[in-house]
């Protein structure tokens, strides 16, 4: 018998709970009603009288070391069950990190932000686009190259089914729907087939705009632009229109901004020549007007585009247009006082 209590009391000295439910099956199975020291003590009855003085002793002392333990150990679990529910309140508060503004939203806001202040609305239009919309009510000829397999994305091969590759989309749709006096900006993202590199992506954002009445003409869009660029980039802007190509628009222009890092003396952000390209613009061709059922005799109209991704490179210098979907917050945190 004393072998039998030197090894339980070995046993719990030896013996810490992980959890409570650990410690309940501890006390059970050697003080349950099967357990191990209460069948010691009902073997007791049938030892000789003269060791009963000896073992009652030990027994005793088995006895009220496992309760001690069980006791220690429960006001352990007791305790640090408390810690959990009356946190220290003295600690200093673990800092939050806020998110920030993604560099396209703040600067497509900015740009929307100055178009709405001129009275323009905001127009939306699908992603998933038909060729009508981006294309054929646009008056590009069915040879152009943007039709093709190379440039545009085509949604299961169908060549009439496709991604937009402008928001010149959008006004399509604005034009069939609404009746003259027209003056929206349409901002959304839209997808060209180009690889990936740091000037070129697959996806990017564009605003377009659109101002549709009787007698607009090419001095109402040049004074609207202006106005753009001198709130975009500072009040000091110069801008400059070059002759270009649309098919949508005639005349169609290029529009530059002077470069506000060297101030128009030249640096390698304008590759010195003192000017920055930023967006396409021109005269809405009758073709168009009287594609989406405008009565191209007595409306007149202008239009632009811009991309934002291109704007906000100039505005933060940010030399690469992956860094804008890479999600790194070492270059999105930059933005949190933009
Ligand atoms: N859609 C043109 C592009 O994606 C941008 C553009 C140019 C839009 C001239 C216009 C415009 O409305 O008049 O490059």
């Amino acid at each position: 018998m004393k072998t039998r209590i030197e090894q339980l009391k070995k046993k719990i000295e030896q013996f810490t709970a992980q959890t409570p439910r650990e410690l309940e099956e501890f006390r059970i199975a050697v003080l349950g009603k099967k357990g191990e020291l209460t069948a010691i003590f009902d073997d007791f009855k049938n030892i000789a009288a003269e060791q009963k003085k000896e073992m009652g002793k030990l027994l005793n002392e088995v006895k009220n070391m496992v309760q001690d333990r069980l006791k220690n150990q429960k006001e352990m679990f007791d305790s640090s069950a408390d810690d959990v529910l009356v946190p220290d309140k003295t600690l200093p508060a673990s800092a939050e990190s806020i998110g920030s503004r993604h560099p396209i939203s703040i600067t497509g806001n900015e740009i929307i932000e100055i178009f709405t202040r001129l009275g323009f609305a905001i127009a939306d239009g699908p992603e998933i686009e038909d060729d009508w919309h981006v294309f054929s009510a646009l008056n590009f000829p069915p040879d152009h190259p943007a039709r093709d397999m190379q440039d545009t994305f085509f949604v299961e091969r169908n060549p009439d089914i496709l991604l937009r590759t402008h928001t010149s989309s959008i006004q399509v749709r604005v034009m069939e729907r609404q009746k003259p006096p027209i003056r929206v900006i349409c901002p959304g993202r839209v997808f060209r087939n180009e690889a990936i590199s740091a000037r070129a992506h697959c996806i990017f954002h564009q605003v377009e705009g659109l101002y549709i009445d009787r007698n607009v003409s090419f001095a109402d869009m040049k004074q609207t632009l202006l106005y753009f660029a001198r709130e975009m980039f500072g009040e000091n802007t110069e801008i400059r229109l070059r002759p270009s190509f649309f098919p949508f628009t005639e005349p169609s222009a290029e529009m530059d901004v002077s470069c506000k890092i060297c101030g128009g003396k030249g640096c390698n952000i304008c590759k010195n020549t003192g000017w920055l390209e930023v967006l396409g613009c021109g005269i809405v061709d009758p073709n168009v007007l009287e594609a989406c059922g405008i009565d191209s005799h007595q409306y007149t109209g202008f239009a632009f585009g811009m991309g934002v991704e291109r704007l906000a490179m100039l505005k933060w210098q940010i030399k690469d247009l992956r860094l804008y979907f890479e999600n790194d917050v070492r270059f999105l945190k930059q933005f949190e006082t933009a």
